[in-house]
C-alpha cells in the first residue's frame, strides 16, 4: 500500500498501532511501501502483543524504507500468556531494543536521527515515556480515586494484567524515570534544531477528550509531557494508542494521530485507513484535513 505520492523528493511517513496479530491488519502491513527509496517510516508503537509479530513486521519494513524509527506501545511490553518470550519489563523492553538494532531500525535508546530531506533539517526523536495516571478523570482528586472510579465502572486496561513494570515497583515509577532520562537528552538537544516527537501515547492531554470512555486516559500519558512540544521545538508530535487518526493543533504545534486500529475499529469508518500519513514535507491544511478521522 504505497501512499500517495505528494512530493517527489523523500518522505517522511508515519504508521502505529497495526496490532498484526489480527490477520486483516497483517495483510495491511504487508502492503506498506516506500514511494521513493529515500523515504523514511515512523512505527509509533502497538506493533503487536507478540515478539515474533513485532519482530517480522519491523523486518519486513525495514527492508523497504530507507530508515525505520520505532518506539514501543504499551502492547510490545506485555508479557502475554501466549506469547513464547516471558521476559517482562524493562527487560522486555529492553531485549526489543535489541533485535530492533539487529534490524537497523532506530529506537528511543539510539543517537536520534536527523532528517534531512524537505521540511528538514529537523531531529527525530524516539520517545518512550509511558503512563503515570495523571490523566485524572472528572471528579477524581488522586491517582488512587481516579483508579476507583474506573474499577467501579468497569472500564480498566489490559495493560493492569499484562504490563509488569519490572525491576520498577510501578508503571509509575517507571514513567518517572522514562520522563527523567528522556528530558534530559531532549534538553541536550541543539537550541537551533526542531524536531519531530514521537511517542506511543500522546505527549498533551486534549486528544484523549474525545475518547469514547474518558475514564481510560489514565492509561493515556502522563501530564508532565504538557509542554514538551513547545519546548523543544517540536514541528510535529506523531503519536497513536487513542485509535482515532486524526489532525490536532494545540500551542500552535501539529500533533498526528497515526493508528490504524483494529480491524473492527477501521472497517466501521465510511473511508477505508489511510496509511501511512506524511509528516514532512508538511502537506498543506488543505490536503491534511482529508486525513481527518
Ligand atoms: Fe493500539
Ligand atoms: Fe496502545
Amino acid at each position: 500500500m504505497p501512499a500517495a505520492p505528494d512530493t517527489t523528493g523523500p518522505r517522511l511517513l508515519a504508521v502505529s498501532d497495526l496490532h498484526v496479530g489480527f490477520a486483516a491488519n497483517r495483510a495491511i502491513a504487508e502492503r506498506i511501501e516506500p514511494v521513493s527509496a529515500a523515504d523514511w517510516l515512523i512505527v509509533a508503537g502497538d506493533v503487536g502483543e507478540r515478539a515474533a509479530d513485532v519482530e517480522w513486521a519491523l523486518g519486513t519494513l525495514s527492508e523497504r524504507f530507507a530508515k525505520v524509527v520505532w518506539v514501543p506501545g504499551n502492547h510490545e511490553l506485555w508479557t502475554h500468556s501466549r506469547d513464547t518470550l516471558r521476559l517482562r519489563g524493562d527487560e522486555r523492553y529492553r531485549h526489543l531494543v535489541e533485535v530492533c538494532r539487529r534490524l537497523g531500525v532506530v529506537t528511543p535508546e539510539d543517537p536520534y536521527p536527523v532528517w534531512a530531506g524537505e521540511g528538514g533539517p529537523v531531529v527525530v526523536a524516539p520517545l518512550f515515556v509511558l503512563y503515570d495516571y495523571s490523566f485524572l478523570p472528572a471528579g477524581a482528586a488522586s491517582a488512587a480515586e481516579g483508579l476507583a472510579q474506573a474499577y467501579s465502572a468497569g472500564v480498566v486496561s489490559t495493560d493492569e494484567r499484562w504490563l509488569h513494570p519490572d525491576p520498577f515497583p510501578s508503571r509509575e515509577a517507571w514513567c518517572d524515570h522514562r520522563l527523567a532520562t528522556t528530558e534530559r537528552r531532549l534538553a541536550e538537544l541543539p537550541p537551533g534544531l526542531p524536531t519531530v516527537l514521537v511517542n506511543h501515547f500522546p505527549l498533551v492531554r486534549e486528544p484523549t477528550a474525545v475518547m469514547r470512555y474518558p475514564v481510560f486516559a489514565q492509561w493515556c500519558g502522563t501530564v508532565r509531557t504538557a509542554d514538551w512540544p513547545v519546548r523543544f521545538r517540536a514541528q510535529a508530535v506523531v503519536y497513536g494508542h487513542l485509535h482515532i487518526p486524526r489532525t490536532t493543533w494545540h500551542d500552535g504545534v501539529r500533533h498526528e494521530e497515526v493508528s490504524l486500529g483494529y480491524p473492527r475499529e477501521w472497517r466501521r469508518r465510511a473511508a477505508p485507513p489511510v496509511i501511512p500519513r506524511q509528516i514532512l514535507p508538511a502537506l498543506a491544511p488543505r490536503s491534511a484535513s482529508r486525513f481527518r478521522g
